[in-house]
């Protein structure tokens, strides 16, 4: 299982997963704030049902992967019975992040001929209580069809009846389209933006293909915001909302919450 280790750029999490601070420090404030995530979430859960939420970005490397990852411990941690699919089959983490083998996985499900299989054949024990994985499985020469495919959609509507959350770690929205095919489908999106890294232009851009795409954003983790109060080395922060124009007035706190 991956913790801490040096920032190696933009691949680091491809090579060795995700860092799961809210394993290695469950009483950081950096795991506070993934914990408050899962509060806001909740919150939003008052109006409609969320039992599918996905998480995706603008670009690439702004924290998805890690961000899905800590939440979906921190679900699992509340006691429920949480499901954690690697949606991102261009650069798919999961299986590094959790230390697990990639052999068969979400793409063994839906390039399967056959429509009766044992979901406890293809996920995996997380190590964590009540966190099971599915990982990406093996990377077909057209990942971006498949995820986008009707036969996702039937999945994830089997699947939501045996888990009490299922979390999924998407491709960004502005780089592939079957992302979008499948926001829809889902109970929940949450936008991923990396401070001084998404380029506003793009987070609108990618707020607007989620909204013509009928998909429910719930808001956005605004993450790596530089806060003097954060106390803790690695620079994580999040915002949670909807307005980037918001963002610069809410830097200073730790923890942000806005109503769209
Ligand atoms: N708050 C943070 N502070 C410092 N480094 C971070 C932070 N969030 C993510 N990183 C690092 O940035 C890189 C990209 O993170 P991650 O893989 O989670 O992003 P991603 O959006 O899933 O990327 P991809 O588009 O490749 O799937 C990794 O090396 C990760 O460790
Ligand atoms: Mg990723």
């Amino acid at each position: 299982m991956a913790l801490f280790r040096k920032k190696r750029g933009t691949d680091e999490t491809m090579h060795y997963g995700a860092k799961l601070i809210t394993v290695a420090k469950p009483q950081s404030q950096t795991t506070e704030q993934f914990r408050t995530v899962r509060t806001n979430i909740n919150f939003k859960a008052i109006d409609h049902d969320i039992n599918t939420l996905a998480f995706t970005s603008a670009a690439i490397s702004e924290g998805k992967s890690t961000v899905a990852a800590n939440v979906a411990i921190t679900y699992a941690q509340s006691g429920k019975k949480t499901l954690l699919i690697d949606g991102d089959l261009r650069r798919p983490t999961v299986h590094s992040t959790f230390s697990l083998t990639n052999r068969r996985g979400l793409t063994s499900i839906l390039t399967s001929d056959s429509n009766e299989f044992s979901l406890d054949e293809f996920t995996q024990d997380s190590g964590i209580e009540n966190l099971s994985i599915l990982t990406a499985g093996p990377i077909p020469p057209n990942p971006a069809e498949l995820v986008g495919s009707k036969r996702m959609k039937t999945f994830i509507d089997l699947v939501r009846n045996y888990y009490e959350m299922v979390i999924i770690d998407l491709t960004p929205i502005l780089e592939v389209s079957d992302t979008q095919e499948l926001a829809r489908e889902l109970d929940g999106v949450v936008l991923v933006v990396r401070q001084g890294k998404t380029q506003k232009q793009a987070v609108k851009r990618a707020v607007e293909m989620l909204t013509i795409a009928h998909a429910h954003v719930l808001g956005y983790v605004m993450n790596d915001v530089k806060s003097e109060d954060a106390g803790y080395g690695y620079g994580y922060g999040y915002g949670y909302g909807y307005g980037y124009g918001e963002q610069e007035k809410e830097k200073k706190s730790i923890f942000s919450w806005m109503n769209k």
